[in-house]
């Protein structure tokens, strides 16, 4: 297993105030909810009911076509960190142009598509570079709904898990120190990447939560312990008949998790 230092690593990330406290507040700062809703008043209405418990919330494309940087800047002022998941992938100009407009809106990290290429990346990162509270750039490497037919559908010769550390390798080369993976490659790009790198990773499902379309899965602690930093749960919580009840159990996992690293 790569060298993994789950409670030394992401500093940057963390609000400078905020200390270094329980256990507990460490397993908060490495869950990030997903607010799969089609309106503001949806969104608002479910973080009300995680009761304070999850400070990590991230905003896709469904939530932020719907809401745009009003619900960012609702959920901001609120004390949230927000992952706004827009998942860039433009020229070069123009995705630095976006880097800069959401960096405004104080977000804690962003993603962009590595395979925009080298210049995509390096202009994002230089986006960055003279802003006051820089949000973290995390690049999405290769779809985790692109299996190796779909890799090869777009011309690429070799498999999902070689294509994503060749973009990774890539992104590093370029400044981007994070990225988005499945379970599945979080252990290859932790190793990539190094210990500070911010690794992200969608498809977790608590044992015994249903999988819903997600393929590749993973428990909260199957992928911390493979080399996550951070995790996105969505249905499992939202779509809980108690998403405050859900999200402690998830919290519970990972608190676990980071004890016996
Ligand atoms: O409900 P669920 O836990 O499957 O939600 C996972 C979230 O992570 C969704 O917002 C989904 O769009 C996102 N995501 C993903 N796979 C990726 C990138 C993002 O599931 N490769």
């Amino acid at each position: 297993m790569p060298e993994n230092s789950l409670t030394t690593a992401f500093e940057p990330l963390r609000a400078p105030t905020s200390p270094k406290t329980s256990a507990w507040d460490e397993a908060q700062q490495r869950l990030i909810v997903a607010l799969d809703v089609p309106t503001a008043a949806a969104a608002l209405a479910l973080v009300d009911r995680l009761e304070g418990q999850c400070p990590w919330l991230k905003i896709g494309l469904e939530l932020f076509i719907a809401a745009g940087p009003a619900i960012v800047e609702t959920l901001v002022s609120r004390g949230h960190s927000i992952f706004l998941d827009l998942k860039l992938h433009d020229i070069p100009n123009t995705v630095a142009s976006a880097v800069r407009t959401a960096t405004a809106l104080n977000v804690r990290m962003l993603t962009l598509h590595a395979a925009g290429g080298p210049a995509m990346l390096a202009a994002a990162r230089e986006a960055t570079i003279n802003a006051a509270t820089p949000p973290e750039l995390l690049a999405v490497t290769v779809l985790t709904s692109m299996n190796q037919a779909q890799v090869e559908a777009v011309g690429v010769p070799r498999t999902p898990l070689a294509q994503a550390e060749l973009l990774a390798r890539m992104g590093l080369e370029n400044g981007i120190r994070g990225f988005v993976c499945s379970p599945q490659e979080v252990a290859a790009l932790r190793a990539l990447a190094g210990r500070e790198a911010v690794l992200v990773t969608p498809g977790i499902r608590p044992a015994g939560a249903a999988a819903w379309d997600q393929q590749r899965i993973a428990t909260p602690a199957q992928a911390l312990q493979q080399g996550a930093s951070h995790i996105v749960v969505g249905r499992p919580v939202t779509q809980a008949a108690d998403p405050a009840q859900a999200a402690r159990e998830v919290l519970s996992e990972i608190a676990a998790a980071l004890a016996e690293n």
